[in-house]
């Protein structure tokens, strides 16, 4: 029966690998029988969402039984507020994940287009690529992860339809600085999209001597149209349950990727929560330094470990292991703590570890040490 299954399925599919997200905790909790386990896998916000998310959340529970605007109108004008663009500009998705499946959808010829990236990218891309059957290919980074844009505008071809660049990058941390991002924008040929998927944004945007570049400011300046940024309510807005992400681009763009996404897609609980999050500058704020200074903390409490761990601008740091980062991922599983192996990246000896709360932090690195002398 299921060599009959297989023979119906197309070859993109059935080699297709399903992503494996960060080990839930109750899942952890439940398989060890322990009270509580620490999560640090999925770049989540220790602090949580907003009080007045919460409670926007709480007030649109009455509303369960009635389908939301598919719109999301209220989150969209908030939004539009917040960032100064025209609605037209905003389209969102379940998580930016969504989006980023609904832009190679409805951008790129199966069988034809070329999804361009480099190695060690956000792995989105990738699965989507392979599950609309187009083309995927990725260039070299060095070994200290540094992005090298050249080798990627080296390796565009006719075919290639889209460009992703995540800035900051996940798993790697590492972001490209303004005078690299505007090389990239003007090597581009003009009839490729490029994505710069900015997750990380709102941790790194701002930071002293960082020039970390907001792509949208280049959108309306260099006159780019083919520029899409995503961005999401999972990491700093600590929404990551409810799935909120936005792309903010050019309104024939978005009239576009609107004609694919799903009605629905975006449920009234997370419209209104998220809207409500955008009021709430001094979580966002708190949520900012708490993360600034636990990743500090982390990248130096694991240098002192004899390890090689990368500073970031963002609320994760990579670890290298310099040793095969499985044992050591089982062994941090058996003690309650869950942390992301990146075998699955091509990286076999480094582990990502998100920025938890203070007493985490230091369970987690007390944790590490044991395991590593064990
Ligand atoms: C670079 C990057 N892009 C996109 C996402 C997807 O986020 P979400 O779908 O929760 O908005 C993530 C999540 O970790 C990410 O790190």
């Amino acid at each position: 029966m299921s060599n009959f299954i297989e023979s119906l399925v197309p070859d993109n599919i059935r080699t297709l690998k399903a992503y494996k997200p960060g080990k839930p905790v109750e899942a952890l909790v439940k398989e060890l029988g322990i009270s509580e386990a620490i999560k640090v896998a999925s770049n989540e916000n220790p602090l949580g969402a907003s009080r007045l998310a919460v409670g926007a959340a709480e007030e649109e529970l009455k509303k369960l039984h009635i389908y939301p605007d598919g719109d999301s109108p209220h989150l969209k004008e908030a939004l539009s507020l917040h960032l100064k663009v025209s609605p037209e500009e905003l389209v969102f998705g379940a998580g930016s994940d969504e989006l980023i499946d609904l832009i190679v959808r409805t951008f790129c010829k199966p069988g034809k287009d070329q999804i361009l990236t480099h190695k060690y990218a956000f792995i989105s891309y990738g699965l989507s690529a392979q599950a609309h059957n187009v083309k995927f290919a990725e260039t070299a980074f060095d070994d200290s992860f540094q992005f090298d844009l050249d080798a990627l505008l080296e390796a565009v071809t006719p075919n290639t339809r889209i460009v992703f660049l995540a800035n900051p990058n996940n798993p790697t941390g590492q972001h490209v600085r303004r005078p690299k991002f505007e090389h990239l924008l003007s090597g581009l040929p003009k009839d490729i999209i490029l994505v710069c998927d900015e997750a990380y944004y709102e941790y790194a945007n701002g930071r002293p001597g960082m020039e970390y570049p907001d792509s949208t400011t280049y959108r309306t300046a260099v006159g780019s149209p083919l520029l899409i940024t995503l961005r999401t309510f999972s990491k700093i807005y600590g929404l990551a349950g409810l799935r909120v992400g936005y792309a903010i681009a050019d309104s024939g763009i978005i009239d576009y990727i609107n004609r694919v996404r799903r009605p629905f897609n975006i449920n009234r609980v997370a419209q209104a929560a998220a809207a409500a999050s955008l009021a709430d500058s001094t979580h966002v704020e708190k949520s900012r330094s708490a993360a600034q200074s636990g990743a500090s903390t982390m990248v130096k409490a694991l240098t002192s470990l004899g390890l090689k761990a990368y500073p970031s601008l963002t609320n994760f740091t990579l670890v290298d292991l310099g040793k095969p980062a499985d044992p050591v991922y089982r062994m941090l599983l058996d003690r309650g703590i869950v942390v992301r192996p990146l075998g699955p990246w091509g990286l076999p000896e480094h582990l990502r570890i998100s920025v938890g709360t203070p007493k985490d932090i230091d369970t987690v690195i007390a944790t590490i040490s044991e395991v590593l002398k064990s």
